[in-house]
């Protein structure tokens, strides 16, 4: 048997981000004892990459403003393939949840009468963004971590989790390693809550660090829980282009939120050339138009910048494309202009988008109060994982849980901006509550050594090996792929090779050897993360070729329109008793008839 250490718990949170941090709150002070796994240090976490705000209908700017609006919003967003009891939950929990924080300590800026101020973004109706200027994930996180670490809830970080550990059919602990030193680690609990973030480092261009390699997903499927939704990635439409050294870099929804508008290398405003039917009613056609809304005119319409994501990325792509792009293969993206308009437009941008007017200043060596920046789509936020239950958040795995962008449903075929901030304060809650609930009904699960035995073996394999590649080459040809043929537009011959590619990748994967010893050794940490890569980028892709449709963020060139057959299922993906992946088509539950109401009056 392999050393290790072990520690036991009620209640084990996988990842350290806003779900996991809110998970472990809720979970503590239902009286369970609470450990956190954080991949890398306590407070880092893709979470602060939710710069704009927190979608919630406070109705602070705009009274009219109340969670029916923010459902139907979030439902269309989706394209209706998002699970209606989650985002039923979030419209109507969302408000308590950014109350609580504020009490806890979060700062927000302010309306002239005090109270938490709330911005325009993508896709929702009325300004509902609480934000702390274009920080609002980072003040996020710094709360929840003063707030977490006053509860008594054990912090291991920089810990890595390479297998779940199951008996009898329900998840009874965990089995990872320490970075720093390499030593094997055994987290005995009665009920784990994944919450581990995106899959943004499978593809070349992304927003997500290095830690973001689809572990939750990975570590739920193998466990033989359902993933659901994976076809739907969504590309934010703007990162930074230029320098290389920093391309993928976030470009908050925000700028835009604030006036920042799009414009081709002709200086035209291409936003305008096409906005989708769903949305006609509400956008402005003419700049005019635009500049009041976002002046907080409410008989305006919303720019067109403002449609919802999917959109405006494959607006930006047909522009460059089309070679109207800018000289480093993006469009502008220009907040400046607002001084034609705006007194004080400077002091104003400086304000509002602090991090944006730094970034640039010293990444790029742009000002952005008088220029314009790059910008291009940018692999965000995955809105496809673990199939959960809307209410308890547990996944078809007993006492697994997943919350945050590790768990499916919310969103459906497209996330709203700032709705993932929301998503990690009520969902992440839930799972903690839940989690918690199922610790105190139930005793702790027989471990299995051969299961610790076996995932020691594999975890060390790479050192045993000599000779043949090394584990990056194999990511980076991974990350290719995925970014050039399952990307923001995708047919079925490229995805179909794109498996094969995967494939071929997977027996490299094996085969990977590393050097040195297991004290902080990246090549090894890499070489651990490349099977997760690999399982989320099949799920993807086989998802992807499934969906013989184009809906919010999964666009087919081959089959460009919606289907009416697609628009009441969702893919979820599992493996079956072979080891084999299994897909199949879900029907989505019937809605009832006061939130189908809801929407239809929203209308
Ligand atoms: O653009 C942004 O600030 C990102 C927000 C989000 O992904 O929710």
């Amino acid at each position: 048997m392999p050393d290790y250490q072990t520690h036991t718990y009620d209640v084990l949170v996988i990842g350290a981000g806003g779900a996991g941090l809110s998970a472990a709150i809720e979970a503590s002070s239902a009286g369970v004892s609470v450990g956190v796994i954080c991949k890398s240090l306590l407070g880092k976490a893709h979470t602060v990459m939710a710069e704009g705000g927190i979608a919630a209908a406070m109705g602070n700017v705009d009274e009219r403003d109340n969670w029916r609006v923010h459902f139907a919003d979030t439902m269309r967003g989706g394209q209706y393939l998002n699970n209606w009891r989650m985002a039923e939950l979030h419209a109507k929990e969302a408000p308590d949840c950014v109350r609580e924080l504020e009490a806890w300590g979060a700062l927000f800026d302010r309306t002239k009468d005090g109270r938490i101020l709330q911005r325009n973004f993508g896709g929702h109706r009325y300004p509902r963004l609480a934000h702390v200027g274009d920080r609002t994930g980072l003040e996020m996180i710094r709360t929840l971590q003063d707030h977490g670490i006053h509860q008594g809830i054990a912090v291991h970080m920089e810990c890595t989790v390479l297998r779940l550990l199951t008996a009898d059919g329900r998840v009874v602990g965990a089995f990872g390693y320490d970075r720093e030193r390499g030593r094997f680690l055994l987290f005995q609990a009665k009920a784990i809550v994944l919450a581990t973030g995106g899959i943004g480092r499978a593809f070349k261009i992304t927003s997500n660090s290095w830690e973001y390699t689809g572990d939750g997903h990975a570590l739920a499927y193998h466990a033989g829980a359902a993933l659901m939704d994976m076809e739907f990635v969504q590309f934010h439409p703007t990162g930074m282009v230029w320098p290389p050294s920093v391309m993928g870099i976030l470009v908050t929804e925000g700028v835009r939120g604030e006036g920042g508008v799009l414009r081709n290398k002709e200086g035209r405003r291409f936003m305008f050339d096409d906005i989708p039917e769903l949305y006609r009613a509400q956008t402005a056609d003419n700049e005019e138009e635009g500049w009041r809304y976002t002046q907080g005119d409410r008989n305006a319409r919303r720019p067109p910048e403002l449609l919802t994501r999917d959109h405006v990325a494959r607006c930006i792509v047909r522009e460059i494309k089309e070679g109207r792009g800018s000289p480093h293969g993006g469009v502008f993206l220009d907040i400046s202009w607002i001084k034609e308009r705006l007194p004080k437009a400077e002091e104003h941008i400086k304000k509002k988008l602090p991090s944006m007017y730094h970034q640039f200043k010293q990444l790029a060596d742009i000002d952005i109060t008088k220029e314009p920046m790059e910008v291009g789509p940018t692999t965000h936020y995955m809105m496809g994982g673990v199939q959960v239950d809307g209410d308890t958040q547990m996944s078809t795995v007993p006492g697994l849980f997943a919350a945050g962008e590790c768990a499916a449903g919310l969103h459906g075929a497209n996330r709203l901006g700032g709705n993932s901030l929301s998503d990690l304060l009520v969902f992440g809650k839930r799972a903690g509550r839940y989690a918690a609930a199922f610790a105190k009904e139930n005793t702790a699960g027989a471990i299995d050594a051969d299961q610790i035995q076996q995932a020691a073996a594999a975890a060390l394999q790479p050192f045993e090996r000599s000779g043949s590649e090394g584990p990056y080459q194999v990511q980076q040809k991974l990350q290719e792929i995925m970014q050039d043929l399952v990307g923001i537009v995708r047919t079925e011959s490229e995805m179909k090779q794109a498996l094969v590619e995967v494939e071929k990748l997977r027996q490299r994967a094996a085969k990977v050897s590393v050097q040195g010893n297991r004290e902080y050794n990246n090549g090894w940490h890499t070489a651990l993360d490349l099977p997760n890569m690999l399982t989320v980028s099949e799920a993807v892709t086989r998802a992807a070729i499934e969906r013989e449709e184009s809906r919010g963020a999964h666009f087919r060139e081959d089959h460009t329109a919606k289907s009416a057959e697609f628009g009441k299922i969702n893919i979820v993906i599992g493996k079956g008793a072979d080891g084999e992946t299994k897909i199949a088509r879900r029907p989505i539950p019937e809605m009832p008839a006061e939130l189908k109401q809801t929407i239809e009056e929203m209308q």
